[in-house]
């Protein structure tokens, strides 16, 4: 994926102290483990990778928004959103197995010192689960921004490429909403909102636009889009090929986010479009 980087605590800090600078007022921290298994213990433990960085951030900048996206994939040997369990009739994700491992993951988080808890599983019912655990570890005021309509896009392909979390077999389409299906998104940011959700979210993006703004319209609620890793790179691609104006591309689709409705963007290109709008771009 073009600009974007694993990086290890001591690096993210510099990065985040960048874009802090540039005004950029929260990060979303995702975190790749040493060793993957079947029961993403990465994920959960008190010294992982996700829960080392949340610390050294708070503690160097205590100002600036942490939030930590709470799935998985990325510690899986097998890199789905959940516990797989095979049969004979082949492998199946088990949602509510996994609720516990997302619940814990999320209070660890909370424990590091993260701000805001973003879960991005899919997994029926995890909002709850994760209200409930943050409650009973005393974490009462920590919000929750739930990934609420995700949809099993093609457009998260340089991501899971940078993360590392391209399932080993099969796809995501028996947790992630189907791109066709306006309605069932509906419905799960209601559910969403209904188990204790702070901030809904709908990703990808510009491919979801009539999404966006439906939830906006329908449930008034703080609203995330995320600008997913297919939306930058394709931008980066035509820009280093000299088709398209980079700045005024990027610009225009973040503009036409919160035209469509959206309170907080999520987005790589975050540090060069807070230089652009300080540059007086747009
Ligand atoms: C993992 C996760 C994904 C993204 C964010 N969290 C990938 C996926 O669901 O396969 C996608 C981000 C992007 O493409 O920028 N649950
Ligand atoms: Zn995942």
């Amino acid at each position: 994926m073009p600009g974007v980087f694993q990086l290890s605590p001591d690096e993210l800090l510099r990065e985040a102290s960048k874009a802090h600078g540039l005004g950029v007022p929260a990060v979303l921290v995702f975190g790749i483990p040493a060793s993957k298994d079947t029961t993403a213990s990465g994920a959960y433990a008190r010294n992982g990778i996700v829960q080392q960085a949340v610390r050294l951030l708070k503690r160097e900048l205590p100002e600036l928004v942490v939030i930590t996206d709470v799935c998985l994939c990325e510690y899986m040997s097998h890199g789905h959103c959940g516990i797989v369990q095979r049969d004979k009739a082949g492998a199946r994700i088990l949602n509510d197995p996994t609720l516990k491992l997302l619940a814990r993951t999320a209070a660890s988080h909370a424990e590091a010192g993260a701000d805001i808890v973003a879960p991005s599983d899919m997994m029926d019912g995890r909002v709850r689960a994760i209200r409930q655990a943050l409650d009973r570890s005393g974490f009462t005021s920590t919000p929750i921004m739930s990934y609420a309509a995700k949809f099993a896009s093609a457009f998260y392909g340089p991501f899971r490429e940078a993360a590392e979390s391209a399932p080993g077999f099969g796809d995501r389409r028996s947790y992630q909403m189907n791109p066709a299906n306006a309605v069932e998104a509906l419905r799960e940011v209601a559910l969403d909102i209904q188990e204790g959700a702070d901030i809904v979210m709908v990703k990808p993006a510009l491919a979801y636009l009539d999404v966006l703004h439906r939830v906006k319209m329908e449930f008034g609620y703080p609203t995330a889009a995320y600008a997913v890793s297919a939306e930058y790179s394709m931008i980066k691609a035509a820009s280093a090929k000299g088709w398209i104006d980079e700045s005024a591309v990027t610009l225009e689709s973040l503009l036409a986010m919160r035209r469509a409705g959206a309170d907080i963007l999520i987005t790589y290109a975050a540090k060069e479009a807070a230089q652009w709008l300080k540059e007086g771009r747009a």
